[in-house]
């Protein structure tokens, strides 16, 4: 399936890609409710953070979302490192999501593979909405290139340890990207450009778990979208 891309400068590009998440989670409502997965990361923060506040907050039923995580570090949620604390104070604190309603991967826990097994049996098939970001290695959520996670056909979450610190985490694994409903990828930063480049443009070939999203809608700003040829 063809990707979207959407090119904008900062802050542009965060409205536009929270309108399209806007629009895949009321799709999705349309339906009965919303699954969403968020990835941590410094870069989707401002997107989150234009849902807490008027029209957007007021744009969605969050009585009929489920939070879900793509990735999770293996550290206490109130630590600095923690997406979900990243993602609770610049999201969850400030909507009416019911608490249960929201699942925070337990990478903490001394047994990560009990944790992995228990989220995988949480996690929906497929999610209606994954969003994503990427590193400059190419990596998504935590599938780091050559690790074993980017191989992984069966488990739908895994403990990993990754060169990005902190190293141990949780993640979600190919197949849950490969049957997510919408995929949304925000990206900024020349440093990101060339994995950008060779998920939408390269080799078919999978070398880069970012290859993964490929089909996704991308919001991507000027220096992330530098090296793609068809702009
Ligand atoms: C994480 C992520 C990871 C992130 C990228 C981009 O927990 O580290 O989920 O996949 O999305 O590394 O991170 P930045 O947005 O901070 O560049």
């Amino acid at each position: 399936m063809e990707h979207q891309l959407f090119v904008r400068e900062v802050p542009e590009l965060y409205r536009a890609a929270a309108k399209w998440i806007r629009g895949a989670i009321n799709t999705a409502i349309d339906r009965g409710s919303c699954s969403i997965a968020l990835s941590g990361g410094a870069t989707p923060l401002p997107v989150y953070a234009l849902f807490a506040q008027p029209p957007l907050k007021d744009q969605i039923d969050w009585l009929k979302v489920h939070v879900y995580f793509a990735d999770e570090r293996a550290v206490p949620p109130l630590d600095a490192d923690s997406n979900y604390r990243a993602v609770h104070e610049s999201l969850l604190a400030h909507v009416p999501i019911p608490s249960g309603q929201i699942h925070r991967m337990e990478a903490e826990r001394e047994d990560i593979e009990a944790a992995a097994l228990e989220y995988e049996h949480l996690l929906p098939k497929p999610l209606d909405v994954l969003v994503l970001g990427l590193g400059a290695d190419g990596h998504t959520a935590s599938i780091f290139p050559d690790s074993d996670a980017l191989l992984a056909t069966g488990p739908h979450v895994m403990p990993v340890v990754g060169p990005k610190p902190p190293p141990r985490r949780l993640t979600i694994t190919p197949p849950v990207i490969e049957t997510a409903r919408q995929i949304v990828v925000i990206a900024t930063g020349k440093e990101k450009a060339r994995a950008v480049a060779r998920a939408l443009e390269g080799p078919g070939a999978l070398e880069l778990p970012i290859q993964l999203a490929s089909r996704g809608a991308w919001f991507l700003d000027p220096d992330a979208a530098a090296l793609l040829r068809k702009g």
